[in-house]
């Protein structure tokens, strides 16, 4: 990636840069991979709310998978038609059901018995019938990080199987709700087709299963979880969406008019961020050489949080490469980015680039030890 140093020698650093044209690219590519008019991306926008983004994404036509009622009013504040809205989660407060209801959202992923109980209570009263798509946990190991996977019978996400036959039945019995769908999720970063195979295999047997009750579905709901390469960003910028997609397409079996959605985050915005960091200082340990930068896991808590991998690059060193622990300001052991990283030999006031960081960096960012929020530039 091309980065405008320049531009970046006048931002007070640390900040996420974003670039709008790559992000185009990979939009582009999403929309010409659709195999047909009925696969739907909704873009799950826990991955980065940016409002520049979330205009570049809305332009595209993708609807939006929010988890709160703060990203149902962020999407209806960008522009996003509420009908494209769905809204899931663990834990919805009746105060952000009865926005997502008001505003009139395509629907609701459901998670449990009493949830559906609250959505149908408050639609009654308020006069209206909520879409139901049910979240099943399909028990499949996404073989990813185990934070980061959700579709495995322990997991708190979804209704499980033994028990969804009682939950379908009680969507026909309650009169605020009606089932439209099954929605499904099974982790994140998932960079082997696999495992959304078998999720297919699952939802085929799951549907044949439900149709010999009479209980027919509008919309199956894979979720997200395509995963990019932190490893290499710039030989692949852009993620297998077709390959992704044609998975689905050769092993699922949709129903004559039914929809399959799709809630992908990473895969949409990690490769467009980067977060650009100075370096403060540099100091000899025993055995290590340590950049300390000015950006801390409280900008970027991906490597702490789940012992992520960002590859790091200095912008405006010029000397020999040499080894670094890049680490940051916080007053955390786990404050660190990357151990023994290989980067060209690093001074105080570098600017060093910490790639692949537009999903789940910038959001996460929190203000422990009371520093100021990360800022953003975003280039067209
Ligand atoms: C239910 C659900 N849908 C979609 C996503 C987005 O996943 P990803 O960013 O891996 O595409 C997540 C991520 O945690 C999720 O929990």
């Amino acid at each position: 990636m091309n980065f405008p140093i320049d531009l970046f020698r006048k931002e007070r650093t640390p900040f996420y840069y974003y670039d709008k044209s790559l992000l185009r690219q990979t939009l582009d590519s999403i929309n010409k991979s659709l195999p047909n008019s009925s696969y739907k991306v909704h873009y799950a926008m826990k991955a980065n709310a940016n409002s520049h983004l979330l205009e570049v994404i809305r332009q595209a036509g993708l609807g939006v998978d929010a988890v709160s009622g703060g990203e149902i009013q962020a999407a209806l504040d960008a522009g996003f038609d509420a009908r494209k809205i769905v809204f899931a989660g663990v834990g919805k407060s009746d105060e952000e059901i009865e926005l997502a209801l008001g505003a009139g959202i395509g629907n609701f992923n459901v998670e449990s018995e009493p949830e559906l109980e609250v959505i149908s209570e408050i639609a009654s009263r308020m006069g209206v019938v909520a879409n139901i798509a049910l979240r099943v946990n399909p028990n499949i190991d996404a073989h990813t990080h185990h934070y980061i996977t959700t579709g495995l019978a322990e997991n708190k996400f979804g209704i499980n199987l033994e028990l969804l036959d009682h939950v379908v039945d009680k969507c026909r019995e309650l009169p605020g709700v009606e089932l439209v769908g099954l929605h499904f999720h099974i982790g994140s970063q998932i960079t082997d087709n696999a495992p959304f195979a078998l999720l297919c295999e699952r939802i085929n047997a799951l549907q044949a299963e439900f149709e010999s009750k009479g209980v027919t579905f509008k919309s199956i709901n894979v979720g997200g979880g395509l995963g990019i390469d932190y490893e290499n960003p710039d030989a692949n910028p852009v993620p297998d969406f077709k390959g992704y997609f044609d998975a689905f397409a050769a092993n699922l079996k949709l129903r004559p008019g039914q929809e399959l959605h799709f809630e992908l985050g990473r895969s949409v915005v990690a490769q467009c961020g980067s977060l650009i960091t100075k370096v403060l200082y540099v100091k000899n340990g025993t055995s290590k050489r340590f950049a300390i930068v000015d950006a801390g896991m409280t900008d970027l808590i991906r490597p702490a949080l789940y012992q992520a991998y960002h590859k790091i690059e200095n912008l405006t060193g010029t000397g020999a490469k040499a080894k670094y622990d890049v680490v940051g300001p916080i007053c955390e052991s786990s404050d660190v980015f990357q151990e023994n990283a290989e980067l060209t030999e690093v001074s105080r006031g570098d600017l060093l680039a910490l790639r692949s960081a537009g999903a789940y960096g910038e959001i996460m960012a929190s203000r422990y030890n009371l520093r100021r929020l990360p800022g953003s530039l975003v280039n067209d």
